[in-house]
Parts: structure tokens; C-alpha cells; sequence
């Protein structure tokens, strides 16, 4: 697809993977768009588009129907990432901050259809999948989206809001023909990342040598951390490919323990610290990898950044940008909090 002069608006588009993808939309010469609160989205990421007048910003909040409207007018094509979203301590805390996307979504999507937007790309997540078929790390298991429900069983409040999320939109397309596509993100880490996200809370804990170094739960969870670069060709990708609502995960199909992921954070920053075992912090699931196989089928795509390469590079990226004393006065708070 040509994106040169395409009338896009990315909702949450000063956020982590928000403004990595308002980067590659800007690269193509798309005519961008963000909104966005900045509950959690910083201006910094967006800072050289909006100094070079490249990306119009409208700040507000998008549970407010006239922000709403006024964001998606003119806009052809509309990346919905606003979301109260946050890392593990988040998500598990804060069951009434997640349900307000229910409104936030029901809002978003409404707006799309009477404006006649052409595409809706959703941002959607790993945490639909039911936590009962993700209980046990022994097990080599690939969620597939059918695997999704029912029964559904999906991650917190969060993630019921995503589910209902995707399952609106494939009513609307049903019922109304609004084109649309969800994607499954599963554990995205990289350079803009938060500390509320497991990696880039190890490598903080690095960067001020904490010692004895805390893992939360007993480190044998498994995840499958996927890139912002894998995740933004994704979205892309099916924002050009995709109509009909389907639901597709993105994340690779790496199987990595978060002591592996410790251990090499470890390594790489030369840190030599007492890993010290927290089974009594949040976790989430044992055992969370995604199928691929859709994405490659429908998109072509598969994830090109080997999970060990992204954590050096991700590493040094963090060592590079921070500054040592805010981090250790703000680590606390972050990991729970947006
Ligand atoms: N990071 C991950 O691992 C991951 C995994 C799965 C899905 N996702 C989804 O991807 C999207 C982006 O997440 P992220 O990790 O980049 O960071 P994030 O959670 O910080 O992104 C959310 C963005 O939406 C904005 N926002 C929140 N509520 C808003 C409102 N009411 N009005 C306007 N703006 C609002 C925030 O300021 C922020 O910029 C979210 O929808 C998230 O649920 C992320």
C-alpha cells in the first residue's frame, strides 16, 4: 500500500509502541494524526515530528465523545492504542482503571463507523487467551487465536476489555461491514519502554545495580518478548492486508524463562548480583507464547530481532538514555503503576 498522504490517526500515539509506529507512518509520508492524554504516553517521544511539523497532536482524553469525534475527523484510517495499560503490577492492580476501556474502545469504534473510516486496526493482546490454558511452564504450548474461547477465561479485567474489544469489532463488521483488524501483541519490549514491563524492569534493576537483584515470581514463567520493530511491520502489514476483523497474534514463537532473560541482563551489563526469588509478587501466567502461523498465512510476517539480540540492543539503549539517580528514586512506583 502507498501510504504517501494518507489521513491516519494512531490513538495512544505518544506511547511506546504508539510512537514507534507514528515513526514508521511518518517514514512512509503518511499525514498523521495522535491523540492522546498522556496518561502514560510521553510529548518526548514524539518531539522531532511535532518540531518538524510533521504530526498534528490532539490532547485530551478519548472517553470524552466531542475529543473522540474531534480526533477521527477526516481520518481514514484509525490505529487505536489508547488503552489504560500497564506491565504485570498494573494489570493485576487495577481492575476499574481497565474497565474504563470498555467505554474508551465503545467509543472509539462508534466514532469510526459514523465517520466512515475505512480501516480500524486494534490494538488488542496476548491477555484475551484463558490464564487456565497457560498454567503449567512444562508444557510446550503455542496459542492459537481459536484458542481464545469460548470458555473464555482472559487475563483481568485488561483483558476481557480487549476480547470485547475484538468481539465488537467482528459484530460491527458483520452487521455493518466497518472494516477493521485486531492484533494480539504478546510482551513487547524495546527502546521507549516502561518499567511496568518485565524487561525493562530487569534492566532497570541493572542499570542501578540492585543487589541483591529482585525477580518477581520464581523465574521459571515463560514469555515470548517480541520486538517494537516486529510489532509496528505487523500493524502495518495487516492495516494494508486485513478487513474483515479478524484477530491475529504477533509475538515470536521464542520460548524464553525470565531467569534466562535475568541471567542475560546480567551478563551483558557485567552486574554481579544475588538474584533474589519474589514468588509472592505478581506473575501472571506460567506459560505464555504465541502461534505465529496466521500472521505469516495472512501477512507474510514473521519476527525478524531474536529475543537475546533485542535485549543487548534494548540494554544498551536504556544504559544510554537514563539517568541512574531518577530511576532509582522512581523504580517503586513504576513497576506497578503507567
Ligand atoms: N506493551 C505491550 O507489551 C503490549 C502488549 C499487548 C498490547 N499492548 C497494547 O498496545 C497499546 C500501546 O501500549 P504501550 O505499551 O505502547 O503503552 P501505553 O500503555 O503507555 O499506551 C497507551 C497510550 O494511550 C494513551 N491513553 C490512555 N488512555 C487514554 C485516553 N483515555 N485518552 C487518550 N489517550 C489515552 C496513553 O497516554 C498512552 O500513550 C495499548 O493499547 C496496549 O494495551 C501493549
Amino acid at each position: 500500500m502507498n501510504w504517501k498522504g494518507r489521513k491516519v490517526l494512531v490513538t495512544g500515539g505518544a506511547s511506546f509502541i504508539g510512537s514507534h509506529l507514528v515513526d514508521a507512518l511518518v517514514e512512509r509520508g503518511a499525514s498523521v494524526r495522535v491523540a492522546d492524554d498522556f496518561s502514560s504516553g510521553k510529548k518526548e517521544n514524539l518531539r522531532p515530528h511535532l518540531e518538524a511539523g510533521l504530526v498534528e497532536l490532539i490532547r485530551g482524553d478519548l472517553k470524552d465523545s466531542k475529543t473522540v469525534k474531534k480526533a477521527i475527523r477526516g481520518s481514514e484510517i484509525v490505529f487505536h492504542l489508547a488503552a489504560a495499560h500497564g506491565g504485570r503490577g498494573y494489570v493485576d492492580l487495577h481492575q476499574a482503571a481497565c474497565a474504563t476501556n470498555f467505554l474508551l474502545d465503545g467509543l472509539v469504534f462508534q466514532a469510526c463507523l459514523q465517520a466512515k473510516v475505512k480501516k480500524v486496526v486494534y490494538a488488542s493482546s496476548g491477555c484475551v487467551y484463558p490464564n487456565f490454558l497457560q498454567a503449567d511452564p512444562k508444557k510446550i504450548l503455542f496459542l492459537k487465536e481459536k484458542m481464545a474461547g469460548p470458555p473464555c477465561d482472559s487475563d483481568n479485567m485488561y483483558g476481557w476489555a480487549k476480547l470485547m474489544g475484538e468481539m465488537a469489532l467482528r459484530a460491527y463488521h458483520k452487521d455493518w461491514k466497518m472494516k477493521s483488524v485486531s492484533l494480539r501483541y504478546f510482551t513487547v519490549y524495546g527502546q521507549r519502554g516502561h518499567e511496568n514491563h518485565a524487561v525493562i524492569a530487569m534492566i532497570a534493576r541493572a542499570f542501578i545495580r540492585q543487589d541483591p537483584f529482585v525477580v518477581w515470581g520464581n523465574g521459571n514463567q515463560i514469555r515470548n518478548w517480541t520486538h517494537v520493530s516486529d510489532i509496528v511491520r505487523g500493524t502495518l502489514l495487516a492495516a494494508e492486508k486485513v478487513d474483515d476483523a479478524t484477530a491475529i497474534n504477533l509475538g515470536t514463537m521464542e520460548r524464553t524463562r525470565v531467569i534466562d532473560a535475568v541471567r542475560e541482563v546480567l551478563r551483558h551489563t557485567g552486574h554481579k548480583a544475588k538474584i533474589e526469588l519474589h514468588p509472592e509478587m505478581p506473575t501472571g501466567p506460567m506459560n505464555r507464547v504465541a502461534d505465529n502461523a496466521l500472521a505469516r498465512k495472512l501477512l507474510g510476517w514473521k519476527p525478524k530481532v531474536r529475543f537475546m539480540d533485542g535485549l543487548r540492543k534494548t540494554i544498551d539503549w536504556y544504559f544510554s538514555a537514563k539517568d541512574p539517580k531518577l530511576v532509582r528514586r522512581t523504580l517503586e512506583k513504576r513497576l506497578t503503576e503507567r
